[in-house]
């Protein structure tokens, strides 16, 4: 889910931790449909099984699905927010990952149940007059309810959507079906990769350029538009960036304002494994900083940021801190747990 500004290259405005309705919200929900909608992906529609309301979100959020005990995965809700009675999400089969996208794809079915926690998001549509969003493979699905919403506010927008090629890119029918040529297919075995230096390569004032797809695709968006004015890049990652953690990793203390306990972290773990392994309520999800779901409240101390998340300025104000993957500046961090 993102980066930092320099030159320019602007980073997601992520919303405030408790800015969708409940973050921390957990519901078993049902599977209700399941369809493939390209090559590798399922579109799955999941509902509360006594038909209730599901909670709001906003174009950006995303859930987590727990899986099992050890494993949580998030994904992007890629319906409308305005149907409060589904969500939709998008899963592509990842055969070589972590094992998420497996066993989505091979125990959700329709009728299946599954632990859903959220939404939350880290992602959201800031108000503009026109947009440009580009995609990579399954990154539409953030993407989706922010075009619905801009087309709804009379925004004008563009889509370039890249993929490999046309039958592995999802959502494609229904994205030309409601919007025609205000979405531009880029798969890559007829056009070749998506041109960004054409598309982005002039800075346009009071555009808001909105990304989400490959590693390889936001690293090229941040580059090419690294001459547009701050704020105008939102970029959303679904795995951690590349991090300089070449710094030594060192031994600090970090003292739980709330739970009245003080920890020692060791150089080879976690600020969220100590807390946690001492019997403070810290929720996690990702583990490598992408979710927002550890952010933490800082109130003594420097961090030393090491996630995807949190923008330079963010960084740079330390109030807040991903404590799965960031560390300490010095000898100790008082932190609102
Ligand atoms: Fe996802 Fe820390 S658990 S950012």
């Amino acid at each position: 889910m993102t980066s930092g500004p320099g030159t320019a290259v602007a980073d997601p405005e992520r919303a405030a931790p408790s800015a969708t309705a409940n973050p921390e919200h957990v519901a078993e929900l049902v599977v209700t449909d399941r369809v493939a909608v390209a090559e590798g992906i399922v579109s799955l529609t999941l509902a509360d099984p006594g038909g209730g309301e599901l909670p709001v979100w906003t174009p950006g959020a995303h859930v987590d699905l727990l899986l099992t005990p050890e494993l949580t995965r998030q994904y992007s809700l890629c319906g409308s927010p305005s149907d409060r009675e589904r969500w939709r999400i998008g899963v592509l089969l990842d055969a070589g990952g972590r094992g998420g996208s497996q066993h989505v794809h091979a125990s959700l079915q329709a009728g299946s149940r599954v632990q859903v926690r959220g939404p939350r998001n880290n992602f959201p549509l800031a108000a503009a007059g026109r947009y440009v969003f580009v995609a990579g493979g399954i990154g539409i699905t953030p993407l989706l309810p922010m075009i619905a919403e801009a087309e709804a506010t009379g925004a004008s927008w563009r889509l370039h959507y890249g993929g490999r090629r046309r039958q592995s890119m999802a959502f494609v029918d229904e994205l030309l079906e409601r919007y025609g040529d205000r979405v531009e297919l880029w798969p890559e075995d007829e056009r070749g990769m998506l041109d960004l230096a054409a598309l982005l390569g002039q800075a346009q004032a009071g555009v808001l350029v909105y990304t989400c797809g490959p590693e390889g695709l936001l690293q090229a968006v941040e580059r090419t538009c690294a001459g547009w004015p701050a704020g105008s890049l939102y970029v959303e990652r679904f795995v951690a960036k590349p991090v300089d953690d070449s710094a030594a990793a060192t031994t600090f203390e970090v003292v739980c304002q709330r739970s009245g306990i003080t920890v020692t972290v060791p150089e080879d773990r976690s600020i969220l494994e100590v807390v946690q392994g001492a019997g403070v309520a810290a929720l996690s999800s990702c583990l490598e900083g992408v979710c927002g779901t550890c952010e933490t409240a800082v109130v003594e101390g420097e961090p030393d940021h090491r996630d995807s998340l949190l923008s330079e300025d963010e960084k740079a104000a330390g109030d807040y801190m991903m404590i799965c993957v960031s560390r300490c500046h010095g000898a100790r961090l008082v932190l609102d747990l």
